[in-house]
C-alpha cells in the first residue's frame, strides 16, 4: 500500500460554487461579511505560518509547549493508532504527537489547503517512513467522511481553530465530530484562552503588518477566482476585542467609498468610507465554557492541560452520553 494518499471531498468547482455562493450574499447583506476558509490558499496558507513565527502571536509557542509537555501522557492516555486531524496546515506542531505516539500508524490530516496538506506530507513521510498519510482536502464543516483506519482514533483540532466558528456553528462542528467517535476515542481540543486585551489584539495586529497582509488575502483570492477587481490599499485591516461575545473580531475597512466589481456574479459591491467588511473572529475561552460546549455535544472533558503563562490550553475529551 502506498504511504501516501489524497482525498478531494471538496471538488475544485464546488469550491468556486461555494465561493460565489459566500461572495455574493457576503457582500450584499449589512453588515458585509465572509467566511474565513476563503483566506487560504497558497499564499494564505504561507502567510499564516509567517503568523505563528511572530513575536505576538503566542497561541502557536503556547500550545506548542502544552503539547511537548503532555505527548507522553496524551499517547498513554489514548494509544492512539490513527490520527485524525482537521485543519491540519504545516502540521508543524502535531510532529511532536506523532513522534511520541508509539502505536500510531495513521495519520489523517484534513484541510481545504491542498498545498498545506501536500508540503505537511512531504515532511512527515521523510520522518515517520512507516507512517500512512491519508491527507483529506476538505471542508470539516460539512460532512468529515474520514477513511476507515484503525482505532483507537485520536482526532485534533489545534491551533484554537474552533474559535474561529460562531457559538453556533460550534455545537454542530462537535456534535458532527462526536458522531465520528466510537468508544476508545478522544479528541484533543486546542483552545485559546481569554486574557487581557492589549496582548490578544496585539496578536491580531502585529508590527511587521503580517496578519494585516493575510486578512486582506481573501480579497486577492475573490479578485483571483471571481474576476473582482478589489484594491487592498483601499482598505485598512482591523482587529477589535469584543469583551461581551469574548472573541477579537477581524475586519477590512473602507479608506474611502469603494465600488467593486464582481463581473462573473453581475455584481456592484458598494461600500461606504469607514465600512467594514467582517472577515474572521477568533473567540477566546474559559474552561468551564469548553466544558460545557463539550458536554452538550456529548464529550466528557478527562484533562486540561495550559501552557506555564495560563495562556492557551489543550483538553483531552471522550464521547459519553448526550446530557438529559
Ligand atoms: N492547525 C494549524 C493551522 C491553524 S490555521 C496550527 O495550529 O497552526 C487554520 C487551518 O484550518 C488552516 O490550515 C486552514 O486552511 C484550515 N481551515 C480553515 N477553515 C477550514 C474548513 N472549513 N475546513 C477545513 N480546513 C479549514
Ligand atoms: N486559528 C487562528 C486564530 O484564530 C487563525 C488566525 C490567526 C487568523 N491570525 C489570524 C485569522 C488573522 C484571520 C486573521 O488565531
Amino acid at each position: 500500500m502506498s504511504p501516501f494518499a489524497l482525498t478531494r471531498t471538496l471538488p475544485l468547482d464546488a469550491t468556486t460554487a461555494a465561493l460565489r455562493a459566500d461572495v455574493s450574499t457576503g457582500l450584499t447583506r449589512s453588515p458585509k461579511e465572509l467566511p474565513p476558509k476563503w483566506f487560504y490558499d497558497a499564499r494564505g496558507s504561507e502567510l499564516f505560518d509567517e503568523i505563528t513565527l511572530l513575536p505576538e502571536y503566542y497561541p502557536t509557542r503556547a500550545e506548542r509547549e502544552i503539547l511537548v509537555a503532555r505527548a507522553g501522557e496524551i499517547a498513554e492516555i489514548t494509544g492512539a493508532r490513527t490520527l485524525v486531524e482537521l485543519g491540519s496546515g504545516s502540521s508543524d506542531k502535531t510532529r511532536h504527537l506523532i513522534g511520541a505516539l508509539p502505536s500510531l500508524d495513521h495519520y489523517v490530516p484534513v484541510d481545504v489547503s491542498e498545498s498545506a496538506l501536500r508540503g505537511a506530507a512531504r515532511t512527515l513521510l521523510a520522518e515517520h517512513p512507516a507512517l500512512t498519510v491519508h491527507a483529506l482536502v476538505a471542508d470539516f464543516q460539512y460532512g468529515l467522511a474520514l477513511p476507515d483506519t484503525p482505532g483507537p482514533r485520536v482526532l485534533a483540532f489545534l491551533g484554537g481553530t474552533i474559535g474561529n466558528l460562531r457559538p453556533a456553528e460550534r455545537a454542530v462542528f462537535l456534535a458532527a465530530v462526536r458522531a465520528e467517535l466510537a468508544p476508545g476515542d478522544a479528541l484533543l481540543l486546542g483552545t485559546d484562552l481569554v486574557k487581557d486585551e492589549r496582548t490578544l489584539v496585539a496578536a491580531y495586529d502585529d508590527a511587521a503588518g503580517v496578519t494585516a497582509a493575510f486578512n486582506k488575502n481573501v480579497l486577492t483570492v475573490i479578485n483571483r477566482e471571481l474576476g473582482a477587481d478589489f484594491d487592498a490599499d483601499d482598505f485598512d485591516h482591523v482587529a477589535l476585542w469584543d469583551a461581551k461575545e469574548e472573541w477579537i473580531e477581524m475586519r477590512l475597512r473602507a479608506r474611502r467609498a469603494v465600488v467593486v466589481k464582481v463581473p462573473s456574479l453581475d455584481l456592484a459591491a458598494h461600500f461606504t468610507a469607514g465600512e467594514e467588511l467582517r472577515t474572521e473572529v477568533s473567540a477566546k475561552f474559559r474552561r468551564e465554557g469548553v466544558r460545557a460546549e463539550l458536554a452538550a455535544a456529548g464529550f466528557e472533558l478527562d484533562r486540561w492541560w495550559t501552557d506555564e503563562e495560563g495562556r492557551f490550553a489543550l483538553s483531552l475529551s471522550t464521547p459519553a452520553g448526550l446530557p438529559e
